[in-house]
């Protein structure tokens, strides 16, 4: 294969930087740009996640520091480098801030995301993938959620940030020529990379369920609260689609190939297809790490839906993409990865 630069924007965060592991190994050529909002910077200003990403892989990457909002570094990037494709995952994602801050969601997700396609447009780069979210379906009118149900239905601005950025794609494909995208429904992302020296590292007290888990295995909190036992659910708690973060990174190589074929603009979910309880999750991560995980049962948290999983049919058959990982493989190497950074990218609390 002929030398194909990518650039990643969001590139150090969680899934960015999977993905960038992911990309090396397929042979593509990862360029990252992040302003480090959530990400830690390493030694010599390296993002530390991808000083790891090297350091597994044995290969380099290049990293520019700055805003996507900054219109005169994106220009300086696009005519530095010659992408073929663009992977954009930076923008802010946590829902509850979302509706403390709108406006600070709505100038990175949607402004900043203008800024990229108006650039791109100018350097003639039109191949896209964005990270998408299952959120953007709203409350499920049926289960398992196929992309044919109806969006738009979010109740929080982090959601309709990504609903609207959707829509834009569509329009701009639709619109003018030679435009393709590809929008990923993301499910619930979990999980580490099977080396234990990538994961996921929330700043502050966690939102997601997952990583709260994991620092409540590892000693660094307390207790689990869970968010409600009166739902509609087998055991009565919270049923989400959690996905594998390496699966999930590998979607976004089928995603590249689907580019390839002049698609227009395609939208696939990516999930497993199985829901798993809270109380599913904790007794798995139990089980990987060994730890007892104490809980206590809390009121409902606003704005949650009793159950969310993904039909993943159709990225099977048009992406030629499939799930490989399941639950106690997810809890395996979220745990190691735990285990052995116990304070994330940071080397104490
Ligand atoms: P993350 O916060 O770890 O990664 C996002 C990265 O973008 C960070 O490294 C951050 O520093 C960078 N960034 C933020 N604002 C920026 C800006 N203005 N300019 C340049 N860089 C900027 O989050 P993640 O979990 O890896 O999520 C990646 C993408 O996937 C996001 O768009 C998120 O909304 C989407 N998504 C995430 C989930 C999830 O549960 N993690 C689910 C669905 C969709
Ligand atoms: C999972 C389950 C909670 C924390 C969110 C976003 C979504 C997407 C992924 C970006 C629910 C319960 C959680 C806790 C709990 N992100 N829970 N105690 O809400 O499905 O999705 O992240 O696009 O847009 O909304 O994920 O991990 O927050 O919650 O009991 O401390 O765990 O009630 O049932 P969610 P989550």
């Amino acid at each position: 294969m002929a030398e194909e630069k990518v650039l990643v924007t969001g590139g150090a965060g969680y899934i960015g930087s999977h993905t960038v592991l992911e990309l090396l190994e397929a042979g593509y050529v990862p360029v990252v740009v992040d302003n480090l909002h959530n990400a830690i910077r390493g030694a010599g200003g390296v993002p530390e996640s991808l000083r790891r990403v090297e350091e597994v892989t044995g290969r380099t990457v290049e990293f520019e520091e700055a805003d996507i909002l900054d219109g005169a570094a994106l220009r300086a990037l696009f005519e530095k480098h010659h992408f073929t494709a663009v992977i954009h995952f930076a923008g802010l994602k946590a829902v509850g801030e979302s509706v403390r801050r709108p406006l600070d969601y709505y100038r990175v997700n949607l402004t900043g995301t203008i800024q990229l396609l108006e650039t791109m447009r100018a350097h003639g780069v039109r191949k896209l993938v964005f990270s998408s979210s299952a959120t953007v379906y709203g409350a499920p009118r049926y289960l398992p959620l196929d992309e044919g149900h109806p969006v738009g239905g979010c109740t929080n601005p982090y959601g309709k940030s990504k609903f609207f950025i959707e829509e834009m794609v569509r329009d701009l494909c639709r619109a003018e020529e030679g435009w393709q995208a590809v929008l990923l429904r993301y499910f619930n992302p979990t999980g580490a990379h099977p080396s234990g020296r990538l994961g996921e590292d929330p700043q502050g007290i966690p939102n997601n369920l997952m990583p709260y888990v994991s620092q409540v295995a590892v000693g660094r909190r307390e207790i689990l609260s869970v968010f409600g036992n009166d739902y509609a659910t087998e055991d009565g708690t919270g049923v989400r689609d959690y996905i594998h973060v390496v699966d999930l990174a590998k979607g976004h190589i089928a995603a590249l190939g689907k580019l390839k074929e002049n698609c227009g603009c395609k939208v696939y979910n990516l999930g497993t297809g199985t829901g798993y309880s809270v109380l599913q999750m904790v007794g798995a991560m139990e089980k990987a790490s060994g730890k007892t995980i104490p809980y206590r049962v809390v009121a409902r948290r606003d704005g949650d839906v009793a159950a969310c999983y993904a039909d993943p049919k159709l990225a099977e058959e048009e992406l030629g993409w499939k799930a490989a990982f399941g639950l106690d493989k997810m809890c395996e190497d979220l745990w190691r990865w735990q285990k052995n950074n116990p304070h994330g990218f940071s080397a104490t609390a």
